[in-house]
Formats: C-alpha cells, sequence, structure tokens
C-alpha cells in the first residue's frame, strides 16, 4: 500500500508545530517535572478544532482524515508525549466508540462535546486482572429497571480524571467469556463514580493516568453502546485505531530526541570537529532517520487503509510494534549522542527517553502487538475449551478474606466487638513495636489514608499505632501529596509491602498497589465511612464510621498504657472465612497437590462455598496448576479432618 501527504496534511502539521513548539515547549519541562495535567493546552487544542480531527462536522469534528489525526499526535508528541496521549486516548479511545457504535442520541449527546473538544474522554478496559488478556474483566453491570449496576474498578485509565465521558466495559452475562462483556458510556459526576489520585509516572507526566471505581453506580440503561455482549469486539475494534494514535505518540517522540541529536551533533565540538562528522555518530543518526521514516510509512498506511475501511488491524498493530520499539532505540541513541549532557534534567532528551518507554507497553504490549500479528498471518492459536475461563480470578486482591462487617448500634460498640475478634484471633496488646519500625519488618502497622484529612489528626493516629503495638503507616497520597509521613512509610512502594500479621487501614480506600502492598497481611482491618471502599471487599474486619471518632476509641479499647518488647514475629495463621457444615469429599490434584475443599469452594474461578466436587462444572481445572477435573483423586480423609 503506497500513500502520500497532501497539501492539506502538511498546513496542519505546519500548523500544530508552530502552536506546539510556542505553547507546549516552554512549559514542557515544568508539566513534566510538576506532574501538571495542561488544562489550558487541552482547552486551546478543542479551539483549534483538533480534538476532533477524524470525525464528522456533523458532530462537531473536524472532518479530516486518519493521517490527519495521526499527524496531530506525532506533532504534539514530538514536543510533549503527554500532551500526544492526551489527544490519542481521547480521540481513538474515548470519542471513536461512540461515533462507531453509538446510537444518534449518543452522538448527539457525547460525541458531540468530545469531537468538539469541549470534553474529555476515556477509555476504560484495564483491570488489575484484565491487562494483557482484556476478556478477564471482573467488573460487572446487571441490569435492574431502567439502569445498569456498575460494580468494579479499572486501573490505569489515561484522562482520568480530567476526563467527563468514559466508555466503561463490564461483565453482564457472567460466565460466557468474551461474550458477555458489553460497552458502556459513563459519566464523571455518577453517584458512586470515584477516582484514585493520579499516578506518579516515569514518563509523559503531563498526561493524567488514574484509577476508577464503581460502587453501585446507577448507569441509564439508554448509555449501552451496541448490543449486550457486543463489548468486547467494541473494545478490541477500539484499540485496532488506538493503536495508530499511540505508534504516531512513539513516532513524534522519537522525531523530537533525533532532531535534539542532529542538532547536538552538528554543534558539539570534540577532536576539532562536529560529532557528525565522527562516523559512528554520522551513523547512528543515518540509522535513527531509516527507523523514523519506516516507523512513518507504517503509521500513515495503516492509517490510510482504517480511513479506506479496509481491514486493517494487522497493519496497526505492525505500526505500533515497529514504531514504539524503534522509539526506544533513537531516544537511547539520542541520549548517548549527548553524552553526559543528555542525563540531566531540564535538557529535552532525557524526558524523551522517559516519555518513549510506556509506547511499548500500553495499547497493548508489544508482545501483544506480535500476538494479534501472528494471528493474521497463521491464524489464531487454538484455546483450549473452558479453561481460560476457569481459571479467571474474581477474587479481592488481598485473597480470600472473611469480609465480616461489624454492625453495632455506637461506634463504641462496634471497637469493641472488633477488639474481642482481634483479640480471639490471637493478637496481645500488651506487646508493641517500635512506631518507626519498617513496614517491611512489622509485625503490626496501623495504616492512615486521605481520609486522615489534615497534619492535627496524626497525633491521634500515632496515639492508635501505639496503642495497638504498631508501626505507622500510610497510603501513597498522604506520603506523596499530602506529605504527613515520609516516603519511606507508605505502604505499597517497592521494599515496603507489608508481610506481618495485623493491619489496620484508617480511611484508605483500597487503590489496587496498596492492596497488593498488603495481600499477604494475616488479618486486615477497615474502617471508612465509604461502605463502597475497595478495601472493605480485601478486608477481614470492617467498621463503617468516621475515623475521626474510631481512632480514639480504639486506641482506648486496645490499651494506651506502656506495651512491654513484642516477641520475634510468628506469623498468625490467615483467617478463613467461615467453614459451613464438613462433611464432603477432599479431591486432590495430582498434578501439584492442591486439595479442593467444597466447604470453601474455589472463589477465584468462581465457585461458591458448599458446591461438592461432582458438582463442579465439567471444564472446572485446578485454579493452582490448571490440571483438569477429571484427573483429581479422592482423598482418603474427610472434609473436617483440617
Ligand atoms: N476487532 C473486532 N473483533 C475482534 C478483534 C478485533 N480486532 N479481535 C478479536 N475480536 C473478537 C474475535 O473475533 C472474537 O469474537 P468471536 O468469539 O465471535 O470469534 C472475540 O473478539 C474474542 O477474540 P479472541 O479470542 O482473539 O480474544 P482473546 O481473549 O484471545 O484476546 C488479545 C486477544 C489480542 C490478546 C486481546 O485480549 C488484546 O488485545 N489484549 C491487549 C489489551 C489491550 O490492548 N489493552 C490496552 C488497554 S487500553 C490502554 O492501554 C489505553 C491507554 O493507556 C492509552
Amino acid at each position: 500500500m503506497l500513500f502520500k501527504t497532501n497539501k492539506e496534511h502538511e498546513e496542519l502539521r505546519k500548523a500544530i508545530r508552530e502552536f506546539a513548539e510556542a505553547e507546549i515547549k516552554p512549559v514542557a519541562f515544568q508539566m513534566d517535572q510538576e506532574n501538571k495535567f495542561p488544562d489550558e493546552i487541552v482547552k486551546k487544542i478543542g479551539e483549534n478544532g483538533w480534538m476532533g480531527i477524524p470525525y464528522s462536522t456533523k458532530y462537531g469534528g473536524a472532518g479530516k482524515d486518519v493521517i490527519s489525526y495521526a499527524i496531530a499526535v506525532e506533532e504534539l508528541s514530538r514536543v510533549d508525549g503527554g500532551v500526544g496521549v492526551i489527544l490519542s486516548a481521547h480521540t481513538s479511545l474515548g470519542a471513536y466508540p461512540i461515533e462507531a457504535f453509538g446510537t444518534e442520541a449518543q452522538k448527539e449527546k457525547y460525541l458531540k462535546p468530545l469531537a468538539s473538544g469541549e470534553a474529555i474522554g476515556a477509555f476504560g478496559l484495564t483491570e488489575p486482572d484484565a491487562g494483557s488478556d482484556a476478556s478477564g474483566t471482573q467488573t460487572t453491570a446487571v441490569l435492574e429497571g431502567d439502569y445498569y449496576i456498575l460494580n468494579g474498578g479499572k486501573i490505569f485509565i489515561t484522562n482520568a480524571p480530567k476526563a467527563s465521558t468514559y466508555v466503561v466495559f463490564a461483565v453482564t452475562t457472567p460466565g460466557i467469556g468474551t461474550k458477555g462483556i458489553s460497552a458502556l458510556i459513563v459519566e464523571k459526576g455518577y453517584e458512586g463514580f470515584t477516582f484514585s489520585d493520579p499516578y506518579d509516572k516515569m514518563g509523559i507526566r503531563s498526561s493524567s493516568t488514574a484509577e476508577l471505581t464503581f460502587n453501585n453506580v446507577k448507569v441509564p440503561k439508554e448509555n449501552l453502546l451496541g448490543q449486550e455482549g457486543q463489548g468486547f469486539r467494541i473494545a478490541m475494534q477500539t484499540l485496532d485505531g488506538g493503536r495508530i494514535g499511540i505508534a504516531a505518540q512513539a513516532l513524534g517522540i522519537a522525531q523530537g530526541a533525533y532532531e535534539a541529536a542532529l542538532k547536538y551533533a552538528k554543534e558539539r565540538i570534540q577532536f576539532g570537529k562536529p560529532i557528525a562528522q565522527q562516523q559512528v555518530i554520522s551513523f547512528k543518526l543515518a540509522d535513527m532517520a531509516t527507523k523514523l521514516r519506516a516507523a512513518r510509512f507504517l503509521i500513515y498506511s495503516a492509517a490510510e487503509m482504517k480511513q479506506n475501511h479496509e481491514n486493517y488491524g494487522m497493519e496497526s498493530a505492525m505500526a505500533k510494534q515497529y514504531a514504539s520499539d524503534v522509539a526506544l532505540e533513537i531516544v537511547n541513541d539520542a541520549l548517548q549522542i549527548h553524552g553526559g549532557n543528555g542525563f540531566i534534567k531540564g535538557i529535552d532528551v532525557e524526558r524523551f527517553y522517559r516519555d518513549a518507554k510506556i509506547t511499548t507497553i500500553y495499547e497493548g504490549t508489544n508482545e501483544i502487538q506480535r500476538v494479534v500479528i501472528a494471528s493474521h498471518l497463521i491464524g489464531k492459536a487454538p484455546k483450549k475449551k473452558g479453561k481460560a475461563q476457569a481459571v479467571k480470578k474474581d477474587g479481592p486482591i488481598t485473597g480470600v478474606r472473611k469480609r465480616h462487617m461489624i454492625k453495632a448500634d455506637t461506634a463504641k460498640d462496634a471497637v469493641k466487638e472488633l477488639v474481642e475478634h482481634l483479640k480471639k484471633d490471637g493478637y496481645d496488646f500488651s506487646v508493641g513495636i517500635p512506631i518507626d519500625t519498617p513496614i517491611a519488618d512489622a509485625e503490626r502497622v496501623v495504616s492512615v489514608g486521605k481520609g486522615i484529612g489534615s497534619e492535627e489528626f496524626m497525633k491521634e493516629a500515632e496515639k492508635l499505632a501505639h496503642a495497638a503495638g504498631a508501626a505507622l503507616g500510610s497510603s501513597r497520597p498522604v506520603a506523596e501529596n499530602m506529605k504527613l509521613l515520609p516516603l519511606e512509610r507508605y505502604v505499597g512502594m517497592s521494599g515496603q509491602k507489608f508481610k506481618g500479621n495485623l493491619y489496620i487501614a484508617l480511611g484508605i480506600s483500597g487503590a489496587s498497589q496498596h492492596l497488593k502492598g498488603i495481600k499477604d497481611a494475616s488479618t486486615i482491618v477497615a474502617i471508612n465511612r465509604n461502605p463502597g471502599a475497595p478495601i472493605f471487599k480485601n478486608a477481614d474486619y470492617g467498621i463503617v464510621g468516621d475515623i475521626h471518632e474510631i481512632m480514639p476509641l480504639l486506641a482506648e479499647a486496645l490499651g494506651t498504657g506502656e506495651k512491654k518488647p513484642a516477641p520475634p514475629m510468628k506469623k498468625v495463621r490467615r483467617s478463613k472465612p467461615r467453614k459451613l457444615a464438613p462433611n464432603y469429599g477432599v479431591y486432590v490434584c495430582p498434578g501439584c497437590g492442591y486439595e479442593y475443599d467444597p466447604n470453601y469452594g474455589d472463589p477465584e474461578g468462581e465457585i461458591d462455598a458448599g458446591t461438592t466436587f461432582e458438582k463442579l462444572p465439567d471444564d472446572w481445572v485446578c485454579p493452582e496448576c490448571l490440571e483438569e477435573k477429571q484427573n483429581f483423586v479422592q482423598a482418603d480423609f474427610p472434609a473436617d479432618r483440617k
């Protein structure tokens, strides 16, 4: 497929390049350093008519072609990869599915403001257990009357929380795999739809990326995009186009790095001549230019195919994979050419180097792009029926937990009941560890989240940590944004995972990174005034209440007096959910020794407690090693022998 950019394309390139040089370049480093979303710049991009480049003027778009859109992302990314992805995620992920699958009413209501730049769009597909395997979606949407009730969460969502319109993928019919997934348009502001703080990323720091949480969010049924069950196809088709955008982003970042390196190489004199005159550098520049040209051809060719409504899924995967792979090589060479100067903050190539990396990861890792390309060349790898579905994880991030919500008439009674449970579980509150024990070594941690409010309440938290015999920790925002504790006290950062026994989370909603950081805790207690906070699904005991009221009561109940030094930590056995009446047979996996115990079922495989081995679906497989059900052997001991 050949193509040639036309005069209109090149005029658009010129206009966007001038805009990017004048408006973005001067503040790009500052935005990077401050992790600052460019609200004003995005507004101006909208005013220039570039937020809806490939969409019809009928819906507020510019009515241009897909190559024009790729050029826009490329030119913005040439100066700032963060601004490039804001446009890319908005246009090809936020707006496209509405344009391609929306009803007339949906296009009027949602596409118009997106394409005209009045609103920003985003795409909610990725979840903790649904990354490369996008079919692993666990967010659910249950139709009740005129609304879908949406529950679950999404991670790594570009443009959150800035976007006002989100295309969200959720399971509407469980148990039937990808055909049970549907797409819904969800507005920011719907009750129960909340956001985490944006991530602190390595690169593209001017863009905003955050987690979405849905707690019984009522989504009007007219916001269903396409038909029920069409969601996975909508997601895949959307990503086919999105990959052109990410390829263009990678190309733009690499182009910016190449131009900086070329300029530097011509100016930098060593051994009596510009380093560009050294063959070793000139060859690097030659290779960089060749790779850029090849990437650009691949991208514009895929864009042209999309424009012509040809099948372009393979070509967009090729463009994304190649452009981002060579972008990493090009930014690396560009920094190398800059020598030590390139390693200093404030020099563009340092930022380009960091910005480029994500392009080999998001909108499908480059490994997935190769899966897509290969499946077009040689057909899809056959799937073993049932297996993928059976091992899908549905449990909370922290594993199987008691999830005992304490309900009492007063906060004091709730606290009393909690302390009784903890003592029954073996916790001795006459002993304690120093409050500043490193998180990774602590036997107990009392941890505060944003619910703490302000510094004045930290004294109360310290008092509680002392009463619980625990070290004091926090969630990421409390250390990073509110700066109430040093960074080394935030739980979930690498090297700061809590592996001890008791974790008491106060006013922490439960971002996935935090939950991963406490998954090895023996007992998790959650206290939060929001009953929908994800932490509750990940806790053994929960109290819905105001932490400012509960902290002093809990400290009092645990005892504020002197604590004896705690003995060396002995790991408390993880509490298991209450058993149902025993006496069903246990079956053992011949592959790995896993025991299927009907008292627990297989929560990760959506098998309820109480399901006998015989009643398991035929395609159920061992959750540990995928051994097939038929190979399990009956144990010669009863289920209640443990
Ligand atoms: N277009 C339309 N339909 C498609 C399709 C496509 N490109 N690809 C697959 N489908 C359909 C298939 O035809 C199939 O339908 P039938 O059952 O009717 O045949 C169905 O979808 C399932 O297809 P597969 O069996 O091939 O699906 P799979 O589960 O094996 O997944 C995969 C394939 C390519 C690995 C896919 O999971 C994938 O693309 N994973 C990567 C996910 C990804 O890119 N995530 C990015 C998140 S967004 C993001 O990153 C944004 C950002 O930050 C900027």
